[in-house]
């Protein structure tokens, strides 16, 4: 074949295979470092990842397994030590502003500015998105974390008649599910869901004011006060109504043990609910779910948010750049927020979506959010790192674990040693 017939070839097998050649180039590539990993949370995740690829990208899947996301914080840290960062890394806000020091975010200005995301966030939440006045994080979604979740016909058979509304009705479901030989409350020994309960406690104990001057302030009299030892006394009596077997249990498979009926109660943030969503259960009908006891009318909170990255040379090009702002865009779409938020038990971030697309557990949280917001109740969760740097978390999960495995330690003393690591971890 002369050179003339080979291009002549060539082209035509182009023009013949179009759709094929095109199908298979990708637009760019948007790697992605996030903890999303039990059943609910990777459907949830998969809605993100199926517009990404619709819109003709390439979605690179990092997930890290690990509750609460101390373990992909570990490989994060690796790979930008290393020069070799992700396009985008589900991080939590304190730290987007950890990052944004170590000079390793890009700005997303541009597709801020054309989506408008200054009107349609909450300005508290658009500002913890910037890093010195530059948008450099996206924000998916607002958890709830003092949530009770309850299997109703559980608790019937265990002869519960209400949902649990202060801590002594706590104490007597668990008693009485104890003795009907359920698991009365589902949980894992990990530090964070550990800290998850004493977290509650404190605001149930403490109330909001309470917590803000523990966790935010952090507050001598406070972190060593007598209210602080209460909290200590109430988390060794709750002790005794975890599920036995929840060493080191991850959280979903606890939630499991709630769904088939294993166990009655599970405190817990409401991803909790992705799980009872991907086993098909419906609020109100198979669960319920009810603030954690003590802590109505305040909203501890955490965000879900994607912080995006500077791409290493051999990465940086207009079609991953490209990528990466579609992701940010796709991230505060309406069809994306109600869909994402429907799988993962959170409630949309964006303002004026139309809730009675979401379950009563979704409804109430959203309304209770607006009047928390409205009487100064709102508590950005230490534990889901939204009040505190992950040093400052990882002291106090260090202090909660100790005592918990520590039948011996004393209650009143528990604070002071928290006080300290709070101190050193600062
Ligand atoms: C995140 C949730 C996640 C949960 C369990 C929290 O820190 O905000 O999105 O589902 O951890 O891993």
């Amino acid at each position: 074949m002369t050179r003339i017939n080979r291009i002549a070839a060539m082209v035509s097998l182009a023009t013949l295979f179009p759709l094929a050649s095109h199908a298979a180039e990708s637009k760019g590539t948007v790697e992605v470092v996030h903890y999303w990993t039990s059943g609910g949370e990777a459907k949830s995740v998969d809605v993100l990842k199926k517009i990404i690829e619709k819109d003709g990208f390439t979605w690179q899947d990092s997930a890290v397994a690990g509750g609460g996301g101390s373990a992909a914080m570990t490989v994060l840290k690796t790979r930008a030590v290393s020069g070799n960062p992700p396009s985008a890394a589900q991080i939590k806000a304190p730290d987007i502003q950890e990052w944004g020091k170590l000079d390793l975010l890009t700005s997303i200005d541009g597709v801020a500015k054309a989506n408008n995301w200054d009107s349609l966030l909450p300005k508290a939440v658009a500002d913890i998105m910037k890093y010195e006045g530059h948008y450099v994080a996206v924000p998916v979604n607002i958890h709830r974390i003092n949530w009770l979740w309850l299997n109703p016909s559980v608790l019937q058979e265990a002869g519960v008649t209400q949902a649990p509304a202060t801590l002594e009705e706590l104490y007597a479901a668990g008693d009485k599910l104890k003795a009907a030989g359920f698991i009365a409350i589902a949980h894992g020994g990990q530090a964070w869901q550990d800290t998850t309960i004493f977290e509650n406690l404190v605001l149930s104990i403490m109330g909001v004011q309470g917590f803000r001057k523990a966790f935010i302030d952090v507050d001598e009299a406070t972190l060593e006060g007598p209210q602080m030892a209460d909290v200590f006394i109430a988390l060794r009596k709750l002790q005794s109504y975890l599920d036995p077997d929840g060493n080191g249990q991850d959280w979903n498979l606890e939630t499991a043990k709630v769904i088939n009926g294993k166990a009655g109660m599970q405190i817990m943030g409401d991803w909790a609910k992705s799980e009872w969503t991907a086993a098909g259960k419906q609020a109100d009908v198979d669960y319920q779910c009810v603030p954690f006891p003590g802590s109505q009318g305040v909203y501890s909170y955490t965000i879900d948010s994607l912080a995006m990255f500077k791409l290493a040379t051999k990465k940086d090009n207009p079609g991953n750049i490209a990528a990466r702002d579609a992701l940010a865009m796709v991230a505060l779409e309406p069809e994306f927020q109600y869909v994402f938020n429907q799988n993962k038990g959170s409630i949309p971030v964006i303002k004026g979506l139309d809730m009675t697309r979401f379950d009563s557990c979704a409804q109430a949280s959203a309304k209770d959010f607006a009047s928390a917001e409205n009487t100064d109740s709102l508590a950005p969760s230490m534990a889901f790192n939204m009040s505190t740097s992950q040093a400052v978390q990882g002291a106090v999960f260090d202090v909660v674990t100790h005592f918990m495995n520590d039948k011996q330690a004393d209650p009143a003393k528990a604070g002071k040693r928290m006080l300290a690591a709070i101190r050193a971890a600062q």
